[in-house]
């Protein structure tokens, strides 16, 4: 797919496109909610999320995207993000798992990602996942017409840092609707005031990937799946995010 040039500015048709596709995404991680229990595969839950998506009229951005071969990235534990969903993969009780939703409605895209407990957890990794959730909100606080994206990152590595967490710099938020992954790049770690200006009519996602140790990542072998390097677990949340007049709106709520 072609890669979108410079940051659009979504007209009102765009909008209410990407709002339905975005609403759709949100619903799935609410409908999977009940499922996220020990002895379900990942592999599973990938496929009840997919026949959710086909029956609301949309389809899965994912499948065949740069040739990921699931529906949905499903990552547990030391997974960072695009784990692929496996039938050898099966849920345990103490594991943290993040599904990662990105759906098309009449060719617009919505991109959603939320962790979910699998029955009991430690403290730690709860702690993780509030921090995950605590960043997002943060970044989400820097987003209104004439402030920068480097903002975002500069707040949310701030907080996180400051807890002795780490954030992954690999991975980016990125503009979304037209295409999947559009300018601008949102990194979660930036310099103050660093990259451009935040205009309404702006549509992406902040979605930051928050360490318990190092930041740094590994690929595995499959080419999609990315671990933290040290083994540490790893938490996300990912909304997808319209500039206002006076602020956002989020896009992605059921
Ligand atoms: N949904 C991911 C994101 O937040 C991207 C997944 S790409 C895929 O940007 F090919 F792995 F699906
Ligand atoms: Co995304
Ligand atoms: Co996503």
């Amino acid at each position: 797919m072609a890669k979108a040039p410079k940051i659009i500015i979504k007209n009102a048709e765009q909008i209410e496109g990407i709002r339905k596709s975005s609403r759709l995404a949100a619903s799935v991680l609410k409908m999977i909610e009940p499922y996220i229990k020990p002895g379900i595969s990942t592999e599973e839950l990938d496929q009840i999320c997919n026949t959710y998506i086909l029956n609301h009229g949309g389809i899965s951005a994912c499948i065949g995207y740069h040739g990921f071969p699931r529906y949905t990235c499903i990552s547990i534990n030391d997974v960072i993000c695009h784990g692929i969903p496996s039938k050898k993969e099966i849920l345990k009780e103490w594991d943290i798992v993040n599904v990662d939703v990105t759906t098309i409605v009449d060719g617009y895209f919505g991109d959603t990602s939320r962790m979910f407990a699998v029955g009991k957890i430690s403290k730690e990794r709860e702690k993780l996942i509030d921090m995950a959730r605590t960043c997002l909100e943060i970044g989400l606080k820097e987003v209104y017409p004439g402030n920068r994206f480097g903002n975002i990152g500069y707040e949310i590595a701030r907080h996180a840092e400051r807890y002795g967490y780490s954030v992954v710099r690999e991975y980016t938020g990125h503009g979304v609707g037209v295409y999947f992954h559009e300018e601008p790049y949102v990194y979660h770690k930036a310099p103050k005031d660093s990259w451009d200006l935040i205009e309404p009519g702006m549509i992406f996602t902040i979605e930051p990937m928050i360490n318990i140790g190092a930041h740094q990542t590994k690929l595995l072998p499959d080419k999609w799946t990315v671990k933290t390097k040290d083994g540490s677990d790893s938490a996300q949340f990912e909304h997808t995010i319209l500039v206002t007049e006076s602020g956002y709106e989020l896009l992605t709520v059921a």
